[in-house]
């Protein structure tokens, strides 16, 4: 007989508020006594799966399909508005990057801290801490403030503190997809060994292809439902195929237009305009990874990458990109309409160009890409696309307080006393 499962997730859903009215201001608000508009939304619908006892379990899907939404689920950090979850044993949760941690203390500090919320004793983390530091190879950096680590250096400190934990079961929110390549290699060993005895891991990963290596059982969300669930291989095979018919569906050779980011000649109201003798195919956001994402987090080094195709040859092109906050405002634009930066002539055939941002001082908030081809030093517009892609960002470093943009800035030389 197998073993009772280490979680059961019972016909589970949640719903989130999207507010409408999100530029009424709070005076405005406050002065009518009005309510702020919403739309319920389902980031989980009718979820229900048993993960068995001591086996690494995968959760794959789509940006947005709702897989952290059931990690958090799981934690006990959100609670669904129906349904039930149980799980039998400790549990230890690595889930955002930097989730737990405080900015401003040590990673000394923050070690004790994360690992007195995850339930361990003092004398417990005493006991480990050394180990804890090794694993996760931030010894350099362990009394500097954790504001100052790189996203990989949250990661592997917070994974470490979250595998001392010795849980029964660990749940692993993209550890993967932020380490380095020795690193990903250091956590799937640690998979292996946790699996070995017995513990059970519930591990989110755009890392279909390592989630291969690892996972026993696989569930697969889209929108929140259960669109796959059973053995690993065969849920991320049927999922990769999946993933692989959209990107073709949406990249047909005779209809180039199409195929940027639900944009179309149609929308007027996109703004999309030009004389088209190049015509721009897809814009996308890519990470370090090189990963064609729509959520980064500040301080992230990100690659803009706009493909084309070009009917008739186009002397010294002009390409830009621009960012724009989701109020509408403009934040950001850059392009290469100096003479300094001159572009080969374009000639007939498909090409693409990056532009390489080694990190990203934009604040959490909505973003929209844009892009566009001009030529005679961006006075003939080519095809722009103000609004070909949106994306989110989330917290990473630096983390300050308020506005659109971040500027690592520090306070310095206080005077204190009387004047
Ligand atoms: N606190 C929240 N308030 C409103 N909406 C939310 C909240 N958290 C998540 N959502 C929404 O719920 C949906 C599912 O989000 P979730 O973070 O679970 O996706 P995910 O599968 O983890 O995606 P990713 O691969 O990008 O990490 C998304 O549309 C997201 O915008
Ligand atoms: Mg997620």
């Amino acid at each position: 007989m197998s073993p009772e499962p280490a979680i059961v997730v019972s016909d589970v859903s949640k719903t989130f508020r999207i507010y409408r009215d999100k530029n009424r201001s709070l005076k405005a608000t406050v002065l009518t006594g009005h309510r702020a508009r919403y739309e319920e939304f389902w980031a989980l619908k009718d979820v229900s799966l048993e993960i068995p006892q001591g086996k690494t379990f995968g959760l794959l899907g789509d940006n947005g399909s709702g897989k952290s939404t059931l990690l958090k689920c799981i934690a006990r950090i959100l609670v669904p508005n129906k349904g039930q979850i149980t799980h039998r044993g400790r549990l230890a949760a690595m889930l955002e990057v930097g989730s737990g941690f405080h900015p401003e203390l040590s990673g000394r500090e923050n070690v004790y801290l994360n690992g007195a919320i995850l339930g361990m004793s003092k004398a417990e983390i005493d006991r480990k801490f050394d180990s804890i530091v090794d694993f996760s190879g931030v010894e350099a950096f362990i009394d500097q403030p954790v504001k100052n680590y790189s996203s990989g250096m949250y990661v592997r400190l917070g994974f470490s503190v979250s595998i001392h934990v010795e849980p029964d079961i660990l749940l692993v929110d993209e550890v993967l997809s932020v380490g380095d390549m020795a690193f990903q290699e250091k956590c799937a060993e640690k998979f292996v060994e946790l699996r070995r005895s017995g513990r059970t891991v519930v591990v989110v990963s755009h890392a279909i292809e390592q989630m291969r290596t690892f996972c026993d059982e696989a569930v697969w969300l889209e929108k929140g439902q259960i669109a796959g669930l059973g053995k690993a291989a065969d849920v991320i095979t049927r999922y990769a195929d999946q993933a692989h018919f959209v990107q073709q569906d949406n990249q047909p050779a005779d209809e180039p237009a199409e195929t940027v980011d639900e944009v179309s000649d149609t929308n007027d109201d996109r703004g999309r305009h030009g004389s088209r003798e190049v015509t721009i195919t897809k814009v996308e956001l890519l990470n370090a990874q090189g990963e064609d994402v729509r959520e980064v987090r500040t301080g992230d080094a990100v690659r803009l990458r706009m493909r084309y195709r070009c009917t008739k040859p186009v002397e010294s092109p002009v390409f830009g990109f621009t960012f724009e906050h989701d109020s509408g405002f403009l934040v950001w634009g850059h392009n290469n309409e100096y003479p300094e930066q001159l572009m080969p002539t374009l000639v007939p055939g498909e090409g693409s160009i990056d532009m390489v941002i080694p990190a990203l001082l934009l604040r959490p908030g909505v973003f929209r890409l844009g892009a566009g081809i001009s030529s005679d030093r961006a006075v003939h517009v080519i095809d722009h696309l103000p609004r070909a892609l949106t994306f989110a960002v989330t917290t990473g470093t630096p983390v300050e307080t308020v506005g659109v943009v971040v500027m690592n800035s520090r306070f310095d030389n206080p005077v204190v006393g009387p004047l």
